[in-house]
């Protein structure tokens, strides 16, 4: 079976539809074929900044609009976003709105799928890998792990107020196995002094992981106390991972971009014609 059998006749779509496409967390090939296949069919592709730019070669044909956001400062605000996806859906294009991981993981799809639902636009939502589980994946550390892990929580580093995280550190630190923050870079200083503060041991075996599933993915492992000084000049985006499942890590790592890229002196396979610098931005 060949891509072209998992297309899918969605109908009549002269009205306009929206897909909302999880671009998975960096490596295209994780790319699920239905986002594939809504990728080759679109007439525009509203790509972001954590979607990997090597997938916009699947819609040659496609006009594409950036909306991409930097951390801490959002150039197109969500709004803008909402309503440039009905305003191309309304004049009649099938439209796919591009989004790094998974669209409902930290992810605005949420909240794009409501501004469509609200509008009367068609939409889907096509489910992506997400880099909560897979960047953590392709550093060798499976989130849950029999024996050592029986539970794993998604959090985000972000603070939604200036300087303060709003989370149950209690529950986090001593009710869950492993623990996955997204968007905690700037914040790691207060992520890590709250965990203790909440009675997780400070041997507690952590990593920090870089630019995850791409060639420039770099890997630094610790423990709650000392994870700050091995961890200086790691830049978003990152995955931060605290728990057991960590010591899994220098057994189970798989994962070696400087071979894909040394072998024969010429870029192999999934990341033919990129490189990390341009595919994610
Ligand atoms: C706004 S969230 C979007 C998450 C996305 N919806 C998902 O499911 O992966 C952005 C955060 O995802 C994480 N992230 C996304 N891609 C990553 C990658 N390739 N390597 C490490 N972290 C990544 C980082 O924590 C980053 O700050």
């Amino acid at each position: 079976m060949d891509a072209e059998d998992c297309t899918r006749d969605d109908g009549d779509y002269s009205n306009g539809i929206v897909y909302l496409v999880g671009g998975g967390p960096g490596d295209p090939g994780l790319l699920t074929l239905r986002g594939l296949d809504c990728l080759r069919k679109a007439n525009v592709v509203v790509y972001d900044r954590l979607s990997n730019n090597l997938l916009l070669n699947y819609a040659p044909q496609a006009s594409l609009i950036d909306v991409g956001k930097q951390s801490d400062h959002h150039p197109i605000p969500q709004e803008c976003i909402n309503d440039i996806l009905i305003k191309e859906a309304r004049q009649g294009k099938v439209v796919v709105r591009l989004k790094g991981g998974d669209p409902f993981v930290f992810g605005r799809g949420g909240e794009e799928a409501q501004a469509l639902a609200e509008a009367g636009i068609p939409f889907e939502i096509v489910p992506g890998v997400t880099s909560a589980i897979a960047v953590p994946t392709y550093a060798g550390i499976p989130v849950t792990h029999r024996g050592l892990a029986s539970s794993v929580a998604f959090v985000t580093g972000h603070c939604a107020s200036q300087g303060s995280l709003d989370l149950n550190w209690q529950a986090l630190a001593q009710g869950v196995d492993t623990l996955v923050f997204l968007m905690g870079v700037h914040n790691l200083p207060l992520i890590v002094s709250s965990l203790q503060e909440a009675g997780r041991p400070a041997e507690t075996p952590v990593a920090l992981i870089e630019q995850g599933t791409l060639p420039d993915q770099k890997v630094v492992v610790g423990t709650l106390a000392d994870i700050l000084n091995k961890a200086v000049g790691v830049q978003p985006p990152a995955i931060f991972i605290v728990g057991e499942v960590v010591n899994l890590h220098s057994a189970l790592k798989w994962f070696k971009p400087e071979v894909e890229f040394s072998l024969g002196g010429t870029p192999l396979n999934r990341f033919q014609a990129g490189n990390s610098a341009s595919a994610i931005g």
